[in-house]
């Protein structure tokens, strides 16, 4: 491939993101300066962040310019490397965004460039061990702070976040009660997870059952989602 294929932010979206905030691209791969590498991107990362980096607003990293492409954390390999750390065939976590290429450097950009350890797989570079998974442990352990035989309430709780607070809060010694959509998820977050009791905000009454469930309240709260499900009694 001598082309570099983009998707570029075209539009700031209002309500749900569609084909039309985006425009593909084709441009020339960017070359690699002393200090820096060539990245081939691999895996892409989607997360609800990406919908917030679209809106002109203040937040923890400036938004996404109209006419860049798409910021996304990602892991690929080195192909070409101006950095004595990094050698071609390296695998990297960085933030590679909707393209073929990106050219990067350590302690650069939201994600910087680190080597994936050894038995990392790219997969759990980006959930378990990557942005997700921290979500999840420092949330639930720093600011949870759970403590063995509490209850942990979790919503968007089959999500990459939810599903790691619930499982760390398992092995934490805690009763788990998950809030998802759905009689599959619920099925998988009790059979699979390990939660001890599910709720299913699309078919029952969510309030009804926290109180059947968490009978004496929950210990910890550890919302995914915002809205009505974060207005509990
Ligand atoms: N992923 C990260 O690295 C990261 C980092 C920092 C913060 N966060 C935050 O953590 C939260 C979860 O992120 P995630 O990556 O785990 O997302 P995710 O895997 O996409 O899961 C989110 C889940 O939320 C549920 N949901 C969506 N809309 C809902 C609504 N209106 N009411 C109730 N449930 C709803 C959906 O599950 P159902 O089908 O069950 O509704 C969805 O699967 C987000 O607020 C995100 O901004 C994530």
């Amino acid at each position: 491939m001598t082309k570099n294929r983009q998707w570029l932010l075209a539009e700031r979206p209002y309500g749900m993101v569609g084909p039309h905030n985006f425009k593909y691209a084709e441009t020339p791969i960017p070359e690699p300066k002393s200090g820096e590498v060539l990245v081939k991107n691999l895996f892409l990362s989607f997360d609800p962040a990406q919908r917030n980096w679209m809106v002109d607003r203040k937040a923890y990293l400036p938004p996404v310019a109209i006419g860049e492409p798409m910021r996304a954390g990602s892991v690929g390999e080195v192909i070409e490397s101006h950095h004595d750390d990094y050698q071609v065939g390296d695998l990297v976590q960085t933030t590679g965004c909707w393209q073929d290429y990106v050219v990067a450097a350590p302690g650069e950009g939201p994600m910087g460039l680190v080597k994936l350890p050894a038995g990392v797989s790219p997969e759990m570079m980006l959930s378990v061990l990557g942005i997700t998974g921290l979500t999840a442990y420092f949330g639930l352990l720093e600011i949870g702070q759970p403590k063995a035989g509490e209850t942990v309430l979790v919503s968007g709780a089959a999500g990459s976040t939810g599903s790691f607070v619930g499982q760390i809060a398992k092995i934490k010694g805690c009763r788990v009660v998950g809030i998802a959509g759905g009689p599959d998820k619920c099925r998988w977050l009790k059979e699979t997870a390990g939660f001890d009791a599910v709720i299913d905000y699309k078919n029952e009454d969510v309030n009804a059952q926290i109180a059947h469930h968490c009978p004496d309240k929950w210990d910890v709260f550890f919302d995914n989602v915002g809205g009505p499900s974060s207005r509990q009694p």
